[in-house]
């Protein structure tokens, strides 16, 4: 990969049409940051080939060395924070749609934010939101695909956890057609969201998920609870019908299945 040949091979309209295509940096949402604080249009794309200093879902570090697919997209939509946290399926939804079209994978999403394969996760997306009142002032959605990782080379923690494509499908999976395939999925699932909203877009990424009318348990901070997740409500919020027979809206937290 490198910045001609990305550029040259992107089928999208506008997304990373403005494209930083950068070797080992920090992380490329925090890269996209500083340039959208400065301006950068909607679409703009850091790429990278590692992070030093990924970062993951509520506070978390995210593994990133080379060999994955690690990217930013900048959002600059006219809507409420409230309505912008629900980007987070349109980026779901479209790495899942990707993967099961592409490679014939029964990819599954997992509330809020993984792609998972076999159980296992192969994809995390980081949506980080800067407001201004009442109307966002941009989003950015971090993606970040364990493509061509040796299982080996995963930390302990995260071994029985994550799994990578090239595992799962036996060769190395070229990193530059990925990009292109999922931007272009994230393009189309993001203008279905601009035009018809969120409702269409979180039902479809209800369809793939691998949790829904299962057993869970919900961790968030140090509350655990445990229930049958019956649904994702049209704002995002997981609900979770306890032993009880209560329900439970739940907007942060990690599932387990
Ligand atoms: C998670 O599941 O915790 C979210 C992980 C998101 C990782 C991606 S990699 C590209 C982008 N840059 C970052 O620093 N994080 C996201």
């Amino acid at each position: 990969m490198n910045q001609e040949s990305l550029e040259a091979s992107i089928q999208t309209e506008h997304f990373g049409r403005n494209l930083f295509y950068l070797q080992t940096i920090n992380s490329t949402n925090k890269w996209l940051a500083s340039l959208a604080d400065v301006g950068a249009e909607e679409g703009t794309v850091t790429i990278a080939t590692s992070q030093e200093n990924g970062l993951g879902r509520l506070g978390r570090e995210w593994f990133s060395p080379e060999g994955g697919l690690w990217f930013s997209v900048l959002l600059r939509p006219s809507i409420t924070p409230a309505e912008a946290t629900k980007l987070i399926f349109v980026a779901g939804l479209a790495v899942a749609k990707t993967l099961r079209k592409e490679f014939r994978l029964d990819a599954r999403t997992k509330w809020p934010n993984d792609v998972l394969i076999d159980g296992k996760k192969v994809c995390g997306i980081l949506s980080q939101m800067k407001s201004k009142g009442t109307q966002s002032n941009y989003v950015i959605l971090g993606f970040g695909i364990n493509a061509n990782i040796d299982i080996g080379i995963f930390p302990s923690e995260l071994k029985n956890t994550a799994i990578s494509l090239k595992t799962k499908v036996g060769h190395e999976i070229p990193l530059e057609r990925l990009f292109r395939i999922v931007l272009l999925q994230f393009e189309t699932c993001y203008s279905e969201f601009a035009v018809d909203g969120p409702k269409h877009i979180i039902e479809e990424w209800k369809t793939l998920s691998c949790f829904l009318g299962k057993a869970i348990t919900v961790k968030n901070g140090c509350n655990t609870l445990i229930g049958k997740a019956i649904d994702v409500d049209p704002a995002g919020k997981l609900v979770l019908e306890l032993k009880s027979g209560q329900t439970r809206s739940i907007s942060y937290g990690d599932v387990i299945t």
